[in-house]
Order: C-alpha cells, then sequence, then structure tokens
C-alpha cells in the first residue's frame, strides 16, 4: 500500500499534536502545538546575520543554511516538548509563499518524517500561517475577526468570517509595509533586517518630515494601500537635502517614514471594523512586531471598545508554531497531501 493510501483516511483526533515546520525565508523553524493552541516547543534558527552584509535575503545562501539547521531545529523540539517522532500526529509544513529553494527544504523535510512515521503530511500556507499566530495568542479566540495583515511580502485587511474563510477587504497595490522598512532601512544605511532597526532610529526621532499617507483617502478600493510612492519620497527627500548640503536627521526620516506607514494600516482596519461590525481586531506578519504599530493598536482598540490580540513579537515574524496552528484546522479538514507536493513561490492569498 502507498504511503498516501495509508494515511488517507487517518483517524481525526481532536487532541492531535501538530509538528509545524517553516523555512520560506531565512528562519528554520519547527514547532509542536497541541490542539493548535498550545505550544509544547518552538524552535527557531536564523541565518539573518549572514545576509546582513549583503543588505537582504540571499536565497542560495538560506537553502543551504536550512539544510544544516533544519535537523537540529526538529530534534530540539521534540527534546523540549519531551516527544518522538512517533508521537507527532501530523507533520505541517508551509508549501508557499516564499523563497523556492528555502521552501523545498521543509517540503522536502516533511515528507521524509511523514512517510517515516505513516502520518499526515498537511500543506500550509504561510500567510494563512501568519493569520493563525492570532489563535495561539488567545486561546479563546473564534472567529470573527478583522485581521492586518502586514508582512514582508504581503499587506492586506483580512476579515477572517470563519476558521477557514478569509475575504480580502483590500490590499497592497504595490510594495508591501515590510518591503518599505527595508528599503528605506537601505536608504537610511541601516542593516538588514530593515524593520526593526528603522524602528530602533525612530525613536530617537521626530515625526517633523512631511511625507504621504498613501491611499488614506483613495478612491479605487477603500482598504487598498501603496508603499511605493513612500519609498520614493523618503529617497526624494533624502538625496535633495544631500544636494542642497543639509545634513539630513535620519532619526526624524524614520520616526516619519514609520508613522506615514503605520498610521495607514490602522485606519483602514478600524473602516474594516466598522464594515463588518467585529469586534475583534488582530495583527499577523512581521510588521505586527513594531513597537509602534502595537501601541497605537493598544489605544485605538481602547478608545473604540475593540477586542486586541496583538501575537508576541516572536509570532508576528516567521515561526514554527503558526504553522502547526494552521496545520491543525487543515488536519481537522483532513487536507492531507501526498508526496508529490510541491514548494510553490506563490499562492494566492484567499
Ligand atoms: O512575516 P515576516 O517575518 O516574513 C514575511 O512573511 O515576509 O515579515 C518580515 C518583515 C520584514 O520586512 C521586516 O523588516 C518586518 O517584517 N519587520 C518589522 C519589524 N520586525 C520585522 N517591521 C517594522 N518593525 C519591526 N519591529
Ligand atoms: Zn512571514
Amino acid at each position: 500500500m502507498s504511503y498516501f493510501e495509508k494515511v488517507k483516511n487517518t483517524e481525526i483526533k481532536k487532541d492531535a499534536v501538530i509538528m509545524g515546520i517553516e523555512s520560506s525565508c531565512d528562519e528554520t523553524a519547527v514547532a509542536i502545538v497541541k490542539n493548535g493552541r498550545e505550544i509544547l516547543a518552538d524552535e527557531i534558527i536564523s541565518s539573518a546575520t549572514e545576509h546582513a552584509r549583503f543588505g537582504g535575503v540571499v536565497p542560495e545562501i538560506a537553502s543551504r543554511n536550512h539544510t544544516v539547521a533544519i535537523l537540529t531545529a526538529t530534534e530540539n523540539a521534540l527534546k523540549s516538548a519531551g516527544l518522538t517522532l512517533n508521537d507527532i500526529d501530523a507533520f505541517a509544513v508551509t508549501e508557499g509563499a516564499g523563497l523556492l529553494g528555502a521552501l523545498l527544504v521543509g517540503v522536502s523535510f516533511a515528507k521524509a518524517v511523514a512517510y517515516s512515521t505513516d502520518k499526515p503530511l498537511v500543506p500550509v500556507s504561510h500567510i494563512r500561517g501568519h493569520i493563525a499566530a492570532a489563535y495561539l495568542a488567545d486561546k479563546t479566540l473564534k472567529p470573527p475577526f478583522v485581521t492586518i495583515l502586514a508582512s514582508g511580502g504581503h499587506t492586506a485587511i483580512i476579515a477572517v468570517e470563519d476558521y477557514y474563510k478569509l475575504t480580502v477587504l483590500g490590499g497592497t497595490i504595490d510594495d508591501a509595509v515590510g518591503e518599505a522598512f527595508d528599503k528605506v532601512a537601505r536608504v537610511l544605511g541601516l542593516n538588514y533586517p530593515g524593520g526593526p532597526n528603522v524602528e530602533r532610529l525612530a525613536k530617537t526621532g521626530q515625526n517633523t518630515v512631511k511625507l504621504p499617507k498613501m491611499l488614506a483617502h483613495y478612491d479605487g478600493g477603500e482598504y487598498d494601500f501603496s508603499y511605493s510612492g513612500l519609498k520614493t519620497a523618503v529617497i526624494n527627500y533624502v538625496h535633495t537635502e544631500q544636494q542642497k548640503g543639509n545634513e539630513v536627521n535620519k532619526a526624524d526620516v524614520a520616526d516619519s517614514f514609520q508613522h506615514s506607514a503605520i498610521d495607514v494600516l490602522v485606519e483602514k482596519a478600524v473602516m474594516a471594523m466598522k464594515k463588518t461590525g467585529y469586534t475583534t481586531l488582530a495583527v499577523s506578519g512581521g510588521v505586527g512586531a513594531n513597537g509602534y504599530l502595537r501601541d497605537l493598536l493598544k489605544e485605538t482598540c481602547e478608545k473604540r471598545g475593540y477586542k486586541l490580540v496583538l501575537p508576541e513579537k516572536r509570532y508576528c515574524t516567521d515561526n514554527g508554531a503558526m504553522i502547526a496552528a494552521e496545520g491543525y484546522l487543515q488536519y481537522l479538514k483532513g487536507n492531507f497531501a501526498d508526496l508529490t507536493l510541491n514548494a510553490k513561490a506563490v499562492v494566492p492569498l484567499k
């Protein structure tokens, strides 16, 4: 009997223990989560410092580091949960979106462990994984809620109507917000990863540089964003000042950029809350780790009486626990893959 014939009718357990494997970018992450809510182990081995001198993630370096780190991350996760591979009910893995070579390491590894234990292989969308981090942050959270998805690759306001039905209310028409943080970091001479470095620099600056709040009042799609123009505005400002021989206060630029990039996110999320009538707002994706965004969300939700679900910073950026959390939901539906599963550079935001 083939592997898939053996596992396709696996009995679905409500109390399932899922291993989440994530390798879409520069983090090799393996976590073990019970019932999609309780984190039993959570390991992350990052290759970020190896990319820093190149100013961004080098795909080949990321892939090679995944191959070196994935076994250690898995062994450490099992050890810290006090479990063996045979205790895992299903192996969830990010199938996309991300860097193909990097994803392939996780997908191949997940196939191997699923095959060797005769347990289901559950493909997970990285984006859905980010959104599912909210279930780890608030163990009682149930849809519906609105989430601000703000990562390096995506920016969107999404209505989570139920555990499976996501409606994208609006998204970026060009760059993602995290990408804008990374590009602005480069203009300001800051290292990769840009987001946390821009945030750090902004702490000593003032919001005094006039920058556009792109699409704050855009007629096209009410909930759409644009970050390409904001990035260009920052570049133009810095270059113009330099040409005039003026010293650029980089901290002020960082703080002003942060306000322009983030205020619109929160404004549009509030519009979405009003439209849907939902009372819970969550944040997902790496930019969710930004302190200014977190403070603004706390203030806004308190003022408007919304419940706020703010995953810990560690669970906003890439991690294996979010993949296990979403993997649990897919496991409950019996969404298992066979061994032909392939990595996908792009997965639709749906
Ligand atoms: O979700 P994530 O870890 O990976 C993707 O799926 O893209 O997001 C990474 C993005 C990067 O662009 C990074 O600069 C940004 O999240 N980021 C931040 C912060 N931490 C990470 N942006 C602003 N402030 C932060 N503290
Ligand atoms: Zn991510």
